[in-house]
């Protein structure tokens, strides 16, 4: 007897970490030494104040039982106090729940809003759940294209324009981008929440990196900071990338209470929150985030120069990192994406993620993932310039 998967997921384009992973292990069957840029997964632990909470945290029988679907009061209100500190919104109970990672989150959200035959707007390159999850609830992802000659940065007037060609539902934006590493400009962010309000477009903003940045100056912003945006306006975070906790699965959403409610109002029909102990560690990382943070951007930041200092010294061309731990740079040569990738897989064992499997606006770029240590990352050049030099 043989399976055919319904057409919502045969119609799906296979997911570019699992597609990699194959790559992965049929170089690895040949016996070829991986070295892995490809997916952004830290290689840092999880701070050992956070594991230590969680130890006691798994101790307690009242953390083993189902959550309140929203989240646990714990975790909620030190993600609303941390909100409050970091970008000066203070929120409402209602304006804040619980997620099973942000990617949870952004997954499930068009299924409670978008209708079949809806428009939604995904942003172009981008993480690839977002275009995902438009489909799968049935609606036209539209992609708004981020072009290199706009600084990977979407503009007012073409913004307008796809919203009047489309008359989309949706609009979802991620900055710091992953995979461009580009911060948005609040002016930006102040004419997109002008654009959805008039135009009545549900705003959503995935502000996962929001943590991980360079300098004070392009210290990132969160969406709700600009006046009115809680009247639209969902943001999802991560505490995957902040605190190096990807595999706990715990993230948060906040904003606009109505967004927040048809969300949890589809998430109590599917799943039953975070594991409680997780949220109670969560809850002690947003409690303690500015000093568990801080020594993470200097990691970064180092590994950061290495990355630019040997690319520029290769020649090739990249996006500037204002925030994020990924480098967005130029294939050099001729080659498509996913040929640069493959061929740096055979020949070097050098894993990195193809601009394609962001979306087409992502071809002719490819995605260095700067979670590994410094030593295997100078190695990691040194393979690059080695194929280059083939
Ligand atoms: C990435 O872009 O590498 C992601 O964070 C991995 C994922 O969530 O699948």
């Amino acid at each position: 007897m043989s399976f055919r998967v319904a057409d919502r997921v045969a119609q799906l384009p296979p997911y570019i970490f699992s597609e990699i992973n194959f790559l992965k292990d049929q170089a690895r069957s040949r016996g070829v030494d991986l070295l892995s840029l490809g997916i952004g997964d830290p290689d840092l632990p999880t701070p050992q104040p956070i594991v230590e909470r969680m130890i006691q945290a798994i101790q307690k029988p009242a953390n083993h039982t189902y959550s309140p679907y929203e989240g646990s009061e714990l975790f909620r209100s030190a993600a609303r106090r941390w909100f409050g500190r970091r970008f000066g919104v203070s929120l409402e109970s209602n304006q804040c729940a619980a997620l099973i990672g942000s990617k949870e989150g952004i997954a499930h959200f068009p299924m409670a809003f978008l209708n079949p035959g809806d428009s939604a707007i995904y942003p172009s390159p981008g993480y690839p759940v977002f275009e995902t999850a438009i489909t799968l609830a049935g609606a036209r992802a539209i992609a708004l294209p981020l072009k290199p000659e706009n600084g990977f940065l979407p503009q007012a007037k073409q913004v307008e324009q796809l919203f009047l060609s489309h008359r989309p539902k949706y609009l979802l934006l991620n900055f710091p981008s992953n995979p461009t590493s580009v911060v948005c400009p609040k002016g930006t962010l102040e004419e997109i929440v002008y654009l959805a309000k008039k135009h009545s477009v549900i705003l959503a903003y995935d502000n996962a990196y929001s943590e991980i940045y360079f300098d004070d100056k392009h210290r990132p912003a969160s969406l709700l900071e600009i006046p009115g945006a809680l009247d639209v306006a969902i943001e999802f975070h991560s505490l995957s990338k902040t605190f190096n906790m990807t595999g706990w699965r715990v993230g948060f959403v906040v904003g606009n209470p109505e967004l927040i409610a048809g969300l949890i109002k589809y998430k109590t029909n599917i799943d039953s929150g975070p594991f409680l102990a997780a949220q109670d560690a969560g809850a002690f990382a947003l409690d303690n985030a500015e000093m568990l943070t801080a020594p993470l951007r200097t990691v970064y930041l180092e590994r950061m120069k290495i990355a630019t200092r040997a690319l520029g010294a290769l020649g090739i061309e990249y996006v500037e990192p204002k925030a994020t731990f990924y480098v967005w740079a130029r294939v050099p040569g001729n080659r498509s994406s996913m040929e640069f990738t493959k061929a740096l897989i055979e020949s070097e064992g050098l894993v990195v993620t193809p601009g394609i499997g962001f979306g087409r606006e992502g071809e002719g770029f490819f995605r260095l993932s700067l979670t590994t240590g410094e030593a295997q990352l100078k190695t990691a050049f040194e393979r690059l310039g080695r194929h280059l030099a083939r």
